[in-house]
C-alpha cells in the first residue's frame, strides 16, 4: 500500500470496554474475551473496520483494569492468553483490525516492579523505576509538592519503609494504587519495548496509548496550581483557541516525544501497518499534532472535538482547526464523541452547563433533559461525525443510542473518582453499564447468569440490539446506514468544502459526492432539492427540523 493510504487514515474504530461488553464464560457479571469473540459478528454487521479493546491484563481492578499488574498476560476475570489468541484470530478472520490498550504512565501497586521498589531501600535501582521523593516538613510528613491526583486528593502517598518507619512518598497522578513510572530510567524504556514486541508478535495491529501526554514530568517537579476553569486533566476548557495555555509540569513535556519516536521504530520492525494512538489531553490542537508527526504516533484522539457543545459555529471551527492541525503534519484527523471516561454523548450534548471529562452526572445533577431530546441531538451529531474525512472512534453502545445511566445507586459506583472526591464527583460509572443485547434475556443478554457488575436500569430493554435490528428508525439502523454510505461514498478519504447560504446555526458541507446539512438551531432550515441518502430523524422530506442532520445527493 502506498504511503498515505494506510487503513488507519480513514478507519472507523469501535472501542470495546471488555467488562461491560458481553460475558461469554463464567457468572461473575463481568464481560470477558470469550464474550467479545462470540459477539464480533455484530460489529461486522455494524460496519466498523477495527476494534480497540480496553485493558484485559491482570489487575486488582482498582481503576477498571487501567491499573496493570502484568502487561503480558490476561486477567483470569477475562480469560486466558489462549482466549486472546482465539479472539484476535477471529477478528482478523472477519476482516477487523485489532488494537490493544497500553498503559505506560503507571502500573498497579501490585505490579512486581512496584512491590520490589517498596521492598528495596531508598536510592536503590528498584526504587528508581518509580517516582519516589522525600517529603517536606520537619520529618518529611508533607508531600513533596502540591500536585493533585486526576481522581481527586493529593498525587502523593507516603510509604512505610522496610524497617517499619514512615519514609518516602511516591507519585500517582491517578489513584493511590497507580504509581507513576519513572521514564528517566533506561530500564523502564526497555521493559516497554519488550511489551510492545510481545503483543506485536501475537499479531495486534496497534496500541492505544493511555495518558500519552503524562510520561515525562518537568525537572524538579515544581508546584503547580491549575487554572480555575480546568477540567479533571488540569487543562483549561477552551481547546479551540490557538494560544498555548501554560503547560502543567506533569503533562505534555517536550521530552515525551523521544519515547514515541523510539516506539515508532519498534513498530516498523513488523510487517503490516501498525498504529499508535495517543490518548493525550493536550491543547491546543496544533500542540497535540506533535504527537502524530511522521516519526511518532499515527493518530491522536481529538478531544477538542468531543468537548464541543452542539453549536454550529463551534463545531465548524473545530473541524477546520482539526483538519488544519493534523493535516500540517501529514496525519489524519480523528473524531470521537464518546468513550469510557466521559458522559455518553446521548446525554452530554443536551446538558446545560459544563460537565468536564470524568466528572459524571448523577441523581443530584441539575440540567439533565429527557432522554429523547439527548438522543435526537446525539444522532444528529453522529451523522455529522461519520461524514467527516479521517478516522472516527465509536464507543460501545453509542450505536444503540445508550444514554448515561444517571440513577445508579451510590453503593454501586466503582469509579475511584467517587470515593476520592468524597462523593463530590460522580465519575464515570454511568457510561460503563453493561450493554443490552436482547430485550427479553437475563441481564438483557449481557450474561447468561443475569449478573451485571453495574446494575442495568429497567428501561435498558428498549435499547437492546435485537429490539432495534431491522427497525428502520432505530439508532442501530442509523449507524449501519451511515457506515455503509461512508464506505461506499469514500467519505473517510474525502475533503470538506463548506457551503454558503445556510443559517449560521446550521452546518453545511460537501464531502465527495455527498452534501451534509445539520441543523443545530431552533428554526427550520429549507433543504435544497436532492436525493435523501440519510437522515438522523425519520420522516425528513424537504424541511430540516432542529437537531437533525441529513446527507443528500444534489
Ligand atoms: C486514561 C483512561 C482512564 C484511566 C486513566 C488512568 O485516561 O482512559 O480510564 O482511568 O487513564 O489510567
Amino acid at each position: 500500500m502506498a504511503v498515505g493510504s494506510e487503513w488507519w487514515r480513514s478507519a472507523v474504530i469501535y472501542q470495546i470496554y471488555p467488562r461491560s461488553f458481553s460475558e461469554g464464560a463464567g457468572a461473575t457479571g463481568v464481560g470477558d474475551l470469550a464474550g467479545i469473540t462470540a459477539r464480533l459478528p455484530a460489529l461486522v454487521e455494524l460496519g466498523v473496520d477495527a476494534v480497540w479493546v480496553s485493558p484485559f491484563y491482570p489487575s486488582p481492578q482498582k481503576d477498571a483494569g487501567y491499573d496493570v499488574a502484568d502487561y503480558c498476560a490476561v486477567d483470569p476475570l477475562f480469560g486466558t492468553l489462549a482466549d486472546f489468541d482465539a479472539l484476535l484470530k477471529e477478528a482478523h478472520g472477519l476482516g477487523l483490525k485489532f488494537i490493544v490498550d497500553l498503559v505506560p504512565n503507571h502500573t498497579s501497586d501490585q505490579h512486581a516492579w512496584f512491590q520490589a521498589a517498596l521492598a528495596s531501600p531508598k536510592g536503590s535501582d528498584d526504587r528508581d523505576h518509580y517516582i519516589f521523593r522525600e517529603g517536606l516538613g520537619k520529618a518529611g510528613e508533607l508531600p513533596p509538592n502540591n500536585w493533585e491526583s486526576v481522581f481527586g486528593g493529593p498525587a502523593w502517598t507516603r510509604v512505610i519503609e522496610p524497617d517499619g518507619a514512615p519514609g518516602q512518598w511516591y507519585l500517582h497522578l491517578f489513584d493511590t494504587s497507580q504509581p507513576d513510572l519513572n521514564w528517566h530510567s533506561a530500564w523502564v524504556h526497555e521493559q516497554f519495548r519488550e511489551i510492545l514486541r510481545f503483543w506485536l508478535g501475537r499479531g495486534v495491529d496497534g496500541f492505544r496509548v493511555d495518558v500519552a501526554h503524562g510520561l515525562m514530568k518537568a525537572p524538579g517537579l515544581p508546584d503547580y496550581t491549575p487554572p480555575v476553569n480546568a477540567n479533571s486533566m488540569g487543562l483549561q476548557q477552551e481547546l479551540s483557541s490557538d494560544d498555548e495555555p501554560p503547560t502543567p509540569p506533569y503533562w505534555a513535556q517536550d521530552t515525551v516525544h523521544a519515547i514515541y519516536r523510539d516506539w515508532h521504530r519498534v513498530l516498523e520492525q513488523y510487517p503490516g501497518e501498525q498504529v499508535l494512538v495517543a490518548e493525550a489531553w493536550v491543547e491546543p490542537l496544533s500542540k497535540l499534532a506533535r504527537w502524530v508527526r511522521p516519526d511518532e504516533m499515527q493518530q491522536a484522539f481529538n478531544f477538542a472535538y468531543l468537548e464541543n457543545p452542539w453549536d454550529a459555529t463551534a463545531v465548524r471551527e473545530i473541524i477546520d482547526g482539526s483538519l488544519a492541525a493534523f493535516g500540517a503534519v501529514g496525519a489524519p484527523s480523528t473524531w470521537v464523541l464518546s468513550n469510557h471516561d466521559v458522559v455518553r454523548h446521548a446525554t452530554r450534548l443536551s446538558l446545560v452547563g459544563d460537565h468536564p471529562q470524568g466528572v459524571g452526572v448523577g441523581p443530584a445533577s441539575t440540567g439533565v433533559p429527557d432522554r429523547a431530546f439527548g438522543l435526537r441531538r446525539a444522532r444528529a451529531a453522529t451523522a455529522v461525525m461519520l461524514a467527516l474525512p479521517g478516522s472516527a472512534y465509536l464507543y460501545q453502545g453509542e450505536e444503540l443510542g445508550l444514554p448515561e445511566v444517571i440513577d445508579l445507586p451510590d453503593t454501586a459506583r466503582q469509579d475511584p473518582t467517587w470515593a476520592r472526591t468524597h462523593h463530590e464527583r460522580y465519575g464515570r460509572d454511568g457510561c460503563r453499564v453493561p450493554l443490552p443485547w436482547e430485550a427479553h434475556a437475563p441481564a438483557y443478554g449481557f450474561s447468561d447468569s443475569g449478573q451485571s457488575w453495574l446494575p442495568q436500569p429497567p428501561y435498558w430493554g428498549g435499547y437492546a440490539r435485537d429490539a432495534q435490528a431491522g427497525d428502520e428508525g432505530s439508532t442501530l439502523e442509523l449507524y449501519r446506514a451511515a457506515l455503509r454510505l461512508r464506505a461506499s461514498e469514500t467519505l473517510g478519504t474525502g475533503i470538506v468544502t463548506w457551503l454558503e447560504g445556510y443559517p449560521s446555526t446550521a452546518l453545511a458541507f460537501s464531502n465527495a459526492n455527498v452534501t451534509v446539512i445539520a441543523n443545530a438551531g431552533r428554526e427550520h432550515v429549507m433543504l435544497p432539492k436532492g436525493e435523501l441518502l440519510l437522515s438522523s430523524q425519520p420522516g425528513t422530506v424537504d424541511v430540516l427540523e432542529p437537531d437533525t442532520t441529513v446527507w443528500l445527493r444534489i
